[in-house]
């Protein structure tokens, strides 16, 4: 079976400019690099905003940091008539290697339907880039249909009509989990995260189901990140507010030390 390396993202949404940015990277560095951390061990990649990621892209180049970069969003057309929009060619000339796509907020706030999320996968493939797809039900869907259904769905929709399947990251994230520190439990993550793959290996192949890393995403902090990762479901997380401070986020990257706990 392919090995899965731990992947630990920290996505900052609409938080801290260029300066934060870099000052904020550059902690996360020096914090992991204290703790003699083995990227090897786990993935660590950031995805600050779209005016942070030059600068960051070049701290990261200018001092051979092993952190990865990362986008929030991607447009789904290459280029022309798009008004605000940013292409997958200039976020592959900053050397970045993944693009979160269909977060819950960006379904929620505007207007991301499963076809634009299909489109932006899509984009993501075609610029080499790892789309890290986002999937979770609100409270309402969890009551009505269960855990794991929207889920599931939301990922044969994104995967769905590709020419070719690029490698990808599922991020499993319950809208009902994101920022408001009611966390689902390890069980519930590990069970849905297996139905996705399961999911992903009857409709590809057993072959893409076992090197595609799900992750688990909402109110994720230091103190509990452990009990998701202990489970050979979870590949890894997705972490808003707690990727905001170095410390907090470096004790997440550094969850291997936890897990005998
Ligand atoms: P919180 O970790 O702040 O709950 O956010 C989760 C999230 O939405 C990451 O994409």
């Amino acid at each position: 079976m392919t090995k899965r390396i731990p992947f630990i993202a920290g996505n900052w949404k609409m938080n801290l400019d260029h300066q934060q940015g870099i000052a904020l990277v550059q902690k996360l560095d020096w914090t992991l690099k204290d703790a003699a951390h083995n990227y090897a061990d786990a993935e660590v990649a950031v995805f600050p905003g779209f005016t942070s990621l030059r600068s960051i892209q070049t701290l990261i180049d200018a001092d051979g940091l092993e952190i990865k970069l990362g986008a929030q969003d991607i447009s789904a057309y290459d280029s022309g008539a798009y008004t605000g929009e940013v292409s997958g060619q200039a976020l592959k000339k900053l050397a970045i290697d993944y693009v979160l796509i269909g977060h819950s907020e960006r379904r929620q706030y505007h207007n991301e339907t499963d076809e634009v999320v299909q489109a932006k996968v899509a984009a993501a493939f075609r610029h080499n880039l790892v789309p890290v797809i986002c999937v979770g039900e609100t409270l309402e869907e969890l009551e009505a249909e269960g855990a794991a259904a929207v889920p599931v769905r939301q990922t044969l929709a994104a995967l769905a009509g590709h020419d070719a399947l690029g490698e990808f990251v599922i991020a499993y994230e319950p809208v009902w989990a994101i920022g408001t520190g009611q966390i689902a439990t390890p069980e519930q993550a590990a069970s849905v995260a297996k139905k996705i793959r399961d999911a992903i290996a009857t409709e590809f192949s057993e072959d893409v189901a076992n090197k595609t890393r799900i992750l688990y995403g909402g109110s994720v902090k230091a103190a509990n990140v452990a009990g998701f990762l202990r489970s050979p479901e979870v590949d890894g997380v997705l972490v808003g507010g707690a990727s905001l401070d170095a410390v907090e986020f470096s004790g997440i990257a550094r969850f291997q030390k936890h897990l005998d706990l």
